[in-house]
């Protein structure tokens, strides 16, 4: 079992439940975060944010970043292909919103995103990394944080070069999805390059890659000493994983989530995308949690095709309703 009094510091950040949900576009924003949050996730991402559209203004942009005090400690994921535009867009989320760490991403292997030099293209070229991780830091005054790939192909691994770079130039922790750009989500996450990204720095690092249960932590943290660990996929349609991390490590007992209590933060979760996303948008979204909320466990079929099925928000109410009464 892991040392349970594990405790983490990014910058002046202090936190006793270092198990962060992982930025994840398309689904982390304010609906899926606050109820992560109320599930005990330690800290929660926006999704990437792009700094072209911050220093545009884009009211669409500029909607991803807004969160409530609730989600505290936040942070706000974002990316871009110059120092300029990343500096600027620094500042703008910094001034406006105040979040409590932004954090850079260089893990994104989406070639939209990479054909334009952002997101995990920057392992390609470690100085303009350096260039653009410096222009953050500059410009705001709270941690910054990086979040990246191993590498961009398995010839070129460069995360712990990169991570003794990015330390000299002030950031407060790094989070490493130890797979390549080339290899996507293929194969599985290489673990080794935590514990030796681990060996060669001081500051914080976060392990990410291929959690999927408490066994899975723990080896994670035998594995690398890591100083926190993040989830992603395992956290889709069951953000009470938080509860059970949290339950195990105090020697209480989990009981799996009842029919009832899933249709329950379905409902919220629904409501809370209506709520910021409008009725059709909001009820589009909310398709592919309910596939997610009602995988794996008996009968889960039955209920995944009737939420695949429905047209609208009203129809998704009624089904929610008909199930629980
Ligand atoms: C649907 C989806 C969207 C993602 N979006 C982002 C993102 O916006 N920013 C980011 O840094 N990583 C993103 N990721 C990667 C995750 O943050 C994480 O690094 C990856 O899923 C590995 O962790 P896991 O095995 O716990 O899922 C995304 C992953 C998924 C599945």
């Amino acid at each position: 079992m892991f040392d349970i009094n594990k405790k983490i510091q990014i910058g002046n950040l202090k936190l006793d439940f270092p198990f962060f949900l992982a930025p994840m576009a398309g689904v982390t924003d304010y609906a899926f975060r606050v109820i992560a949050k109320e599930f005990g996730a330690g800290v929660v991402y926006s999704e990437f944010v792009s700094a072209h559209g911050i220093i545009r203004k884009n009211e669409k942009t500029l909607n991803m970043i807004k969160f409530s005090e609730f989600e505290r400690p936040i942070g706000i994921q974002i990316f871009g292909d110059t120092p300029e535009v990343m500096e600027n867009a620094a500042r703008v989320v910094y001034e406006k919103f105040k979040p409590d760490l932004i954090d850079i991403n260089y893990g994104c292997p989406v070639p939209k995103v990479t054909k334009k030099g952002a997101g995990s293209a920057a392992l390609k070229d470690l100085c303009l990394m350096e260039d653009i991780t410096e222009a953050v830091v500059k410009a705001v005054d709270i941690p910054v944080t990086v979040k990246m790939r191993a590498g961009w192909n398995s010839e070129n691994i460069v995360s712990t070069q990169a991570g003794i770079n990015l330390e000299k130039i002030g950031i407060k922790a790094i989070t490493l999805h130890p797979r390549t750009t080339v290899q996507m989500y293929k194969g599985s996450a290489n673990w080794d390059l935590i514990k030796e990204l681990k060996d060669n720095v001081k500051i914080p690092v976060i392990g990410n890659g291929d959690i999927k249960s408490i066994d899975d932590i723990n080896k994670m943290f035998t594995q690398t000493n890591c100083d926190g660990i993040m989830i992603g996929r395992a956290a889709l349609g069951n953000p009470w994983f938080f509860t059970q991390i949290k339950k195990y490590i105090n020697n209480e007992d989990f009981n799996e989530i009842s029919l009832e209590e899933r249709l329950e933060i379905c409902q919220k979760h629904l409501e809370l995308l209506v709520q910021i996303h409008g009725e059709i948008v909001g009820s589009n979204n909310m398709k592919k949690h309910f596939a997610w909320y009602f995988k794996g466990f008996k009968g889960a079929s039955f209920f995944r095709k009737k939420f695949v099925l429905a047209k609208n928000y009203s129809e998704m109410k009624d089904i929610l309703y008909n199930i629980r009464h």
